[in-house]
């Protein structure tokens, strides 16, 4: 049994005028009563960060909150022989950040079944330049691949391109010989999307609403983060048997089209949950990427930011202004 510690954490609380997040004193003699305590170095900033942030209900039910859906570091204490105390681990998803204390505090304490070994080589701010986001991209080109996506098939197109999802799997389909078409809406994000690897940037108005039900085939696959009608404006522009991975809602979780692509072009629309899958899943991706889909660029372009800057850093991904991958340090 290891003593309670007390902690530094962004804790969000729900004030007259809506919901703010700023530094506190915490304890673990407060954290759910879970098999395994890890104390965190680096987390990653995703939009769903930003949402509970903001109070939004359908992500954290409760305040105070300590948000922060992903985390990585040292295992300080574990009651199960899975995970042993000084293992770095990887924590993202399930009920992290959500309605149980995540990486945006020092300390967390989770189940072992959400623990990821760190893949050899990796540090704990590598792991979290990837985070949910690059496990959310190679969870969409796995099951590209798995539907027959070939770099021979032609453009890929990537909407929400210069987000923290689109950003990484720009870099994943690049590495692997895809063409990639980034679609962006932000202009000064060309070169830099270019850097990764795409082929060629345009803008979301390629995705604008069109009253018809079918359009000129533009790209062999897809992959969507945006959701809504840029969503269904895609699936009318890809080609006879080509596939489409879908993660992300940003631009609404409605998707009003016709059955016509899927009909008549054999398009498939592939889910992606990077979530509440089996750990099993989630491992074999981050293999991957501590491996042959290393995205090195990605890497590079990382920005590290202290929780000083965690309240303006969400901010913008609500405005969806953020752009690439952001990295919490607790150090900093
Ligand atoms: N299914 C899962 O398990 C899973 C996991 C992770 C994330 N997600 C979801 O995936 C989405 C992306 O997450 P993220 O962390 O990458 O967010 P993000 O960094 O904010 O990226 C989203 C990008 O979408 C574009 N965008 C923003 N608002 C838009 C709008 N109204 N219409 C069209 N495009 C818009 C922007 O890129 P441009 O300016 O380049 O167009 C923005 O950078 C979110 O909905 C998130 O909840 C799902």
């Amino acid at each position: 049994m290891t003593a309670s510690l007390e902690y530094q954490a962004w804790v969000v609380r729900e004030q007259d005028d809506g919901f703010a997040g700023q530094e506190a004193t915490c304890s673990t003699a407060d954290l759910p009563d879970h098999e395994v305590l890890v104390r965190v170095s680096h987390s990653s900033l995703n939009y769903k960060d930003a949402l509970s942030a903001s109070g939004n209900k359908g992500v954290t039910r409760s305040y105070p909150h300590t948000p922060g859906i992903d985390a990585a570091g040292d295992v300080v204490a574990s009651s199960s022989e899975a995970i042993q105390p000084g293992q770095k681990v990887i924590v993202t998803g399930y009920d992290l950040g959500m309605n149980t204390a995540g990486g945006f505090g020092e300390y967390i304490r989770v189940p072992a079944g959400w623990c990821v070994p760190m893949p050899a080589d990796w540090t704990a701010e590598t792991a979290m330049i990837y985070g949910t986001a690059g496990l959310t991209a190679g969870l969409c080109v796995s099951k590209l691949l798995m539907a027959g996506a070939d770099p021979g098939d032609g453009a890929v197109a990537v909407s929400g391109a210069s987000g923290a999802v689109g950003s990484v799997a720009v870099e994943i389909l690049a590495t692997l010989g895809f063409e990639v078409v980034a679609i962006s809406g932000k202009a000064d994000r060309a070169e830099a999307l270019k850097a990764l690897g795409a082929r060629d940037v345009q803008g979301r108005d390629v995705l604008n609403p069109e009253k018809k039900p079918l359009l000129k085939p533009a790209f062999a696959h897809g992959i969507d983060t945006v959701g809504g009608s840029p969503l269904a404006e895609l699936l009318k522009q890809i080609r006879p048997g080509g596939s489409v991975a879908c993660c992300g809602l940003v631009a609404g979780p409605q998707l009003e089209t016709t059955v016509l692509p899927f009909i008549l072009r054999g398009v498939n629309l592939l889910g992606v949950d990077s979530v509440e899958i089996p750990l099993a899943n989630k491992q074999e991706v981050w293999q991957k990427l501590a491996g042959s889909w290393a995205c090195p660029t990605t890497e590079g372009q990382a920005r590290r930011i202290g929780r000083g800057e965690l309240g303006s850093a969400l901010a913008a991904f609500l405005k969806g202004e953020s752009a690439g991958k952001i990295v919490l340090d607790h150090s900093l």
